[in-house]
């Protein structure tokens, strides 16, 4: 079945509209109509009762890992060979409602599409909820992943803290959960054969070139740095202008050079977060700590921008006696998805249909990449014609969710089904 077959009558659109409607408030900003489910909080503690519930009415058995990953299981873990698939359910700040629960619900969506299909599964099916993929609480992205796949050690994982200085240990006890077995779980997966994730576009090549859905090629290198610029609290009125050591300055120019070099390299570098201390309206401010966030097509283009940036900082600073501490807080090399597994989903999406699903890359970072380097994986992404993300105005329509539904039925059909 090609991803572009009629879904608006499909039977199982109820499914997918049903769990939709039912997670749309959750963490919802009555403000900003933005989402804040951020990690081990009480809007993520609500997306994550909801995972529990819908895994529950499955008949699937539910079970959370060591890292606080839930996961449904249909099937036999012990089998070996799963075939996986899921997304998120945390936000950034004042997020969209696609970028993570579009790949979640859909995983529960195709399921059930599948049991109407009367699919007969060879292989056990997994449905997953990696925990804090967003990383807006503790500042580092696909926590839960990359615990998992032992790219974040238990030792690490513990100095990890939040804005109000709360470890990420004592946050996920907080919530309920133990952190005390926290670290790589190489055995679970030794049993995934495959993972696919689905996830809304992130830009907007599909609805440029006028498909519903398509398949990852590859994400960029991407990192985040943090960029400490202190100089000299003192009164914003009585201090004269060639007295200051003002980090605000050296900050503003930084961002500045940011913008130069990533269009220099055709790259992307973002400051979107900031702190400021005393943080007075009327105080020159002592210290300005700016992330940044910069992602390319390649490393060499990477280091290129990273490196033009921290120079031009390096200098401002120097000219301004602001004193500059750089600390890479993360970083992901480029993923290059699983060709083989990539050519499978296309054969599988183009049987029977003259369609070529279109296949694409992304400067957005996703657990599929975390875990590619361990077991196979692939992704699907469904038309976003905002091409927006990370913001409320994200979108999907329903007709393409329900695309994006029946494209993953038919890649769980081909793959856990023969
Ligand atoms: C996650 O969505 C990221 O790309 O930062
Ligand atoms: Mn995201
Ligand atoms: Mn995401």
């Amino acid at each position: 079945m090609g991803t572009d077959s009629g879904t608006a009558q499909h039977p199982r659109t109820s499914s997918f509209q049903e769990m939709w409607r039912e997670l749309l408030p959750v963490g919802r900003h009555p403000g900003s109509r933005g989402y804040r489910r951020f990690a081990w909080t009480g809007a993520d503690g609500e997306c994550r009762a909801w995972f529990r519930e819908q895994a529950e009415a499955r008949g699937l058995t539910y079970e959370v890992d060591r890292n606080g990953n839930q996961w449904a299981w249909l099937g036999d873990p012990a089998q070996g060979d799963a075939v996986v698939t899921g997304s998120h359910l945390d936000s950034v700040p004042d997020g969209g409602a696609f970028d993570g629960p579009l790949g979640v619900v859909s995983s529960f969506a195709a399921l059930d599409e599948l049991r109407a299909r009367r699919a007969e599964f060879t292989k056990p099916l997994a449905l997953v909820n990696f925990g804090d993929e967003e990383g807006a609480r503790f500042g580092l992205a696909c926590v839960g992943s990359r615990l998992t796949a032992g790219q974040l050690t238990a030792e690490q994982a513990h100095l990890l803290t939040d804005g109000e200085g709360v470890t990420l240990p004592r946050a996920m006890e907080a919530a309920g959960y133990d952190p005390d077995g926290i670290g790589g779980d190489p055995e679970r997966l030794a049993r995934i054969g495959a993972f696919v994730e689905l996830h809304v576009e992130q830009g907007r090549a599909l609805d440029l070139s006028g498909d519903r859905v398509g398949i990852a090629s590859a994400i960029w290198p991407h990192g985040r740095w943090r960029f400490d610029f202190r100089g000299e609290a003192n009164h914003a009125g009585t201090t004269r202008l060639v007295d200051r050591r003002d980090p605000m300055l050296s900050y503003a120019e930084t961002v500045l050079a940011a913008r130069r070099e990533a269009e220099l390299a055709g790259a992307v570098a973002t400051f979107g977060k900031i702190a400021v201390e005393p943080n007075g309206v009327n105080a020159i401010p002592s210290l300005v700590r700016g992330w940044l966030d910069s992602r390319a097509a390649d490393q060499e283009s990477l280091d290129q921008v990273v490196g033009g940036i921290e120079k031009a900082a390096r200098e401002y600073a120097d000219a301004h006696g602001i004193a500059l501490d750089i600390v890479r807080e993360s970083f992901t090399p480029v993923v290059e998805f699983d060709h083989a597994l990539r050519d499978e989903l296309a054969r599988i999406l183009g049987t029977g249909t003259d369609l070529k699903v279109p296949v694409l890359g992304t400067g957005a970072g996703h657990d599929a990449g975390i875990l590619s380097g361990h077991i196979p994986t692939a992704m699907l992404f469904v038309r976003n014609p905002t091409g927006v993300s990370h913001s409320p105005a994200e979108f999907a329509a329903e007709d393409d969710c329900v695309a994006g539904v029946l494209a993953l039925a038919d890649v769980l059909e081909g793959l856990a089904c023969r």
